[in-house]
């Protein structure tokens, strides 16, 4: 077990990073702390692809809304680097607001553009742009190889691809499964706020997933699919959808003679906490 250092400045991860060093490779695995169970398995990824992993940990203020509670974030540093130590992570750079934006809020941004706009970006709007502004920031500090974003994020991780082939930023990006409790519920640090009664209600989001996978699986065709997953919701009083979407790679709704890959996401609240869940699947046709 290797206790990864720390670093919480620019000028100490500069050192910490060094030179480029030809041949060796270098992963990155991004969150706001908190962690759990899914962003370790990110880490055991960015482990098995990287000679070195940085771990980077930062509430970033751009992407809350006003009416999310930014002070009320989670924030646990030394429990981190307990859960941190055992996944192999090498370097975490947990840097606070002045270090990341030393001149205040950026004047400049990222545009995710349209594709920020649907599904979660209507829900909240400007988050997107947050997250590519502080990723591609983070990148250029970090200057890995490989950068690694789970898919329960799903519309998170397009966002990001859009934007390393769109802006040529030269990483690979990687998608890593998302983990799931035995009873099917995707991992998130949300799922703390749900009671017993909850928590059963919150299965019925992998179960309208699931459903989705085997009508595609059957050859049904796009609206048929999405139905398979709302019909699943719909029956369960303890949701309340707030959308059942089938997406393409911009998280556009596809067509409804669509082939191909497409992402079924899914959004509900149960009581109050607002969860999201999403399988990727493809679309055969008839
Ligand atoms: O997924 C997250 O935790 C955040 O959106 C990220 C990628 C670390 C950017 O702040």
């Amino acid at each position: 077990m290797t206790t990864p250092r720390l670093v919480r400045t620019r000028s100490e991860l500069a050192d910490a990073l060094g030179p480029a060093r030809a041949g060796r490779t270098r992963a990155v695995v991004m969150t706001m702390g908190a962690l759990h169970e899914g962003h370790l398995s990110l880490v055991r990824a960015a482990r098995e692809r990287a000679d070195e992993v940085v771990v980077t940990i930062f509430v970033n203020p751009l992407q809350f809304g006003p009416a999310e509670d930014l002070d009320r974030y989670p924030r646990d540093l030394e429990g981190d680097l307990a859960l941190l130590a055992g996944a192999g992570a090498d370097l975490v750079f947990a840097p606070d607001v002045a270090q990341v934006y030393p001149d205040g809020d950026p004047v400049v941004r990222v545009s995710a553009g349209a594709l920020g706009e649907r599904l979660e970006g209507a829900h909240r709007p400007g988050h997107f742009d947050g997250v590519l502004t502080v990723v591609l920031k983070l990148l250029h500090l970090v200057r890995p190889d490989v950068a690694l974003f789970g898919r329960k994020d799903a519309q998170q991780l397009m966002a990001v691809r859009r934007m390393v082939a769109d802006l040529d930023v030269p990483v690979e990006v990687v998608g890593v499964e998302t983990v799931r409790d035995d009873d099917g519920v995707a991992l998130s640090s949300r799922n703390a706020y749900l009671d017993a009664e909850q928590r059963a209600s919150a299965r019925a989001l992998n179960r309208a997933l699931r459903a989705a996978q085997a009508a595609a699986g059957a050859g049904a065709p796009a609206d048929e699919v999405r139905r398979a997953a709302a019909d699943v919701l719909a029956s369960e009083p303890g949701v309340v959808v707030d959308y059942v979407a089938l997406v393409d790679d911009t998280a556009t709704d596809v067509a409804a003679d669509a082939t191909g890959p497409a992402v079924l996401a899914v959004a509900a609240r149960v009581g109050t906490t607002r969860l999201i869940d999403n399988v990727t699947l493809t679309l055969e046709g008839r």
